[in-house]
């Protein structure tokens, strides 16, 4: 639709979590003049639901080295070296530019920062706060630190598309915001430069450990833009997610393999301890192997969960160390302190998306993404646990560094928008909101965990009926989808869903947290590379 609206700005900003907030602060400290769009309120994403922490070589007799070699072993062979360097040998300094900002770390007796374990470290790295509350204290710091200097933000405002010039280079973004005063209904922000930093897109499975607005909006605005998009095979499951039921659907409560750091163990009914004998790491491996494990044993046992048992801990540690888990367990039924809890895998973190070169630049002239919306090369296949954060404040920081270097440069400039055409193209149609769970249980069904060509091909032709049922509607009798957030989420969640089954389908192997059941050994022959897609800009 037509923007009601408009505002201009040298960059616009878009998602609040560490990413968003850093590129932000970072842009306005740099003298850009920034704009912060945000699809609900400030600390909705996912940063705030963050818990085990933030990894970086803060501990003594631990480097950037030791760091860099856990990174590229969890990423199963498709780590970009140069881009996990860049993010152990700045990561340091970045989380203590992050202190001095505001955000308060546990600290140990000593007066250092106190720091855990999680799996795939060999080292003790991981900085947390309130426990096992890394996140929420690095959201209210930012957000702090934000409203603090009295920053332009917008809330309750979902990005709709890119808008580009006639030379196809970055000029805004439209928006569809709710409530918001001046800025309500459709709008655009005109700017050259564009940060995507939306987060993930956990929300097309059925369950999953992020939070509703995890939809894969900044991916697929990047598809429709015409950006390169990467390695959405690889979606990492989280071995230990609270487990509700077999149906449980949405955002579940995690159990963070900081509490594996801890000590804790993966048990089975019977108290077997299945991890041990299977990765000289055992509960600790990278995340890919603790939750193949986990389900294999589930197959075996013909069960639905496995169990974290923490009951040596006791009571006070379980208070100190793990408050918001207990919580969460407690408000469950489940006392960690007196039982085992029980766990499965959910779908946790993407490890692709939009493809950036190493200052977080898309392939798109004036487009940037940071965050797990991006895909800068640090993860490979499979993240390593606690880089994310990581990984949003160092790019964020690097996109800010470029733009400000434009800026110097003189090659920020304003563009001319070219109009976009009217939502619900044939292309991508608006689908209803409801279709939301058709694509959530297609995708958990097809391409959870455990994927094989059949399963993957059955989803992938699912999704494509969504699609030819809401083009029809379309081509036929004009009609779609009456646009608005819900709508827009499930348009952007079918086309993410759409290209994540192509690429799963395409690599026929394992590797990481892609599991084919029909391929099961890793090629490093035919499979050691990348899948890139980029769709043709739809703009007619
Ligand atoms: C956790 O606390 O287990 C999550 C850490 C992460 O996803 O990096």
């Amino acid at each position: 639709p037509a923007p009601g609206w408009s505002i201009d700005a040298d960059v616009v900003v878009v998602g609040s979590g560490v990413a968003g907030l850093t590129a932000a602060l970072r842009c306005e400290a740099a003298g850009l003049t920034t704009v912060v769009v945000t699809k609900a309120r400030l600390d909705d994403g996912s940063t705030r639901w963050a818990q085990g922490g933030i990894a970086a070589a803060l501990g003594d007799g631990d480097t950037p080295e030791q760091h860099r070699d856990d990174t590229l072993v969890a990423g199963a062979g498709l780590c970009d070296e140069e881009a996990v360097r860049i993010l152990v040998t700045e990561g340091p300094d970045a989380v203590r530019r992050l202190i001095a900002t505001g955000a308060h770390f546990d600290e140990s007796e000593e007066g250092g920062l106190e720091l855990t374990r999680e799996g795939g470290h060999h080292r003790r790295r991981i900085a947390h706060a309130g426990g096992d509350a890394t996140g929420a204290e690095i959201s209210r710091a930012l957000v702090e630190a934000v409203r603090t200097r009295g920053m332009r933000t917008i809330e309750n405002a979902l990005v709709l598309d890119l808008l580009t010039d006639a030379e196809g280079r970055t000029a805004g973004v439209t928006l569809h915001v709710m409530g918001e005063g001046q800025h309500d209904g459709v709008g655009a922000v005109h700017a050259p430069a564009v940060v995507l930093a939306t987060g993930g897109m956990g929300q097309v499975f059925s369950a999953t450990t992020n939070p509703s607005v995890s939809t894969g909006d900044g991916v697929a605005l990047a598809l429709r833009a015409g950006a390169e998009v990467s390695d959405l095979e690889f979606v990492q499951f989280h071995p230990t997610v609270l487990f509700l039921g077999p149906d449980a659907e949405g955002q579940q409560p995690l159990v963070s393999e900081a509490v594996r750091g801890e000590g804790a163990h993966l048990v089975d009914a019977d108290g077997v301890r299945f991890m041990a004998g299977q990765h000289e790491l055992a509960e600790l491996a990278p995340r890919d192997i603790v939750a193949k494990g986990i389900m294999r044993r589930m197959h075996e046992l013909d069960t639905e969960h496995m169990y974290l048992d923490a009951r040596h801990f006791g009571a006070e540690m379980w208070e100190h160390r793990f408050p918001t888990i207990l919580a969460a367990c407690r408000a469950h039924g489940i006392d960690p302190v007196t039982e085992p809890v029980p766990v499965a895998p959910a779908a946790h973190y993407a490890s692709g998306g939009v493809r950036t070169d190493f200052h977080g630049r898309t392939t798109v002239p004036g487009l940037y993404a940071c965050g797990e919306v991006a895909c800068t090369g640090v993860h490979g296949a499979n993240r390593l646990a606690s880089n994310s954060l990581l990984e949003g404040l160092v790019y964020a920081e690097r996109i800010a560094a470029d733009i400000a270097a434009s800026r110097a440069g003189n090659t920020l400039h304003a563009r001319t928008p070219r109009p976009l055409p009217p939502a619900g193209r044939p292309g991508h149609p608006l689908l209803p909101p409801e279709a939301r769970f058709t694509i959530q249980r297609i995708m958990t069904r097809g391409a959870g965990v455990l994927r094989s060509a059949s399963s993957l091909e059955q989803a992938a032709e699912a999704l494509q009926r969504l699609h030819a049922d809401a083009r029809d509607a379309l081509d036929e009798q004009g009609k779609t989808a009456e646009p608005g957030v819900d709508t827009w989420e499930t348009t952007n969640l079918l086309c993410v869903a759409r290209v994540l089954v192509a690429a799963a389908l395409r690599r026929e192997e394992t590797r990481g947290c892609h599991w084919r059941e029909d391929r099961p050994e890793r090629d490093d022959t035919a499979w050691r590379r990348h899948i890139v897609v980029r769709l043709n800009p739809d703009r007619t």
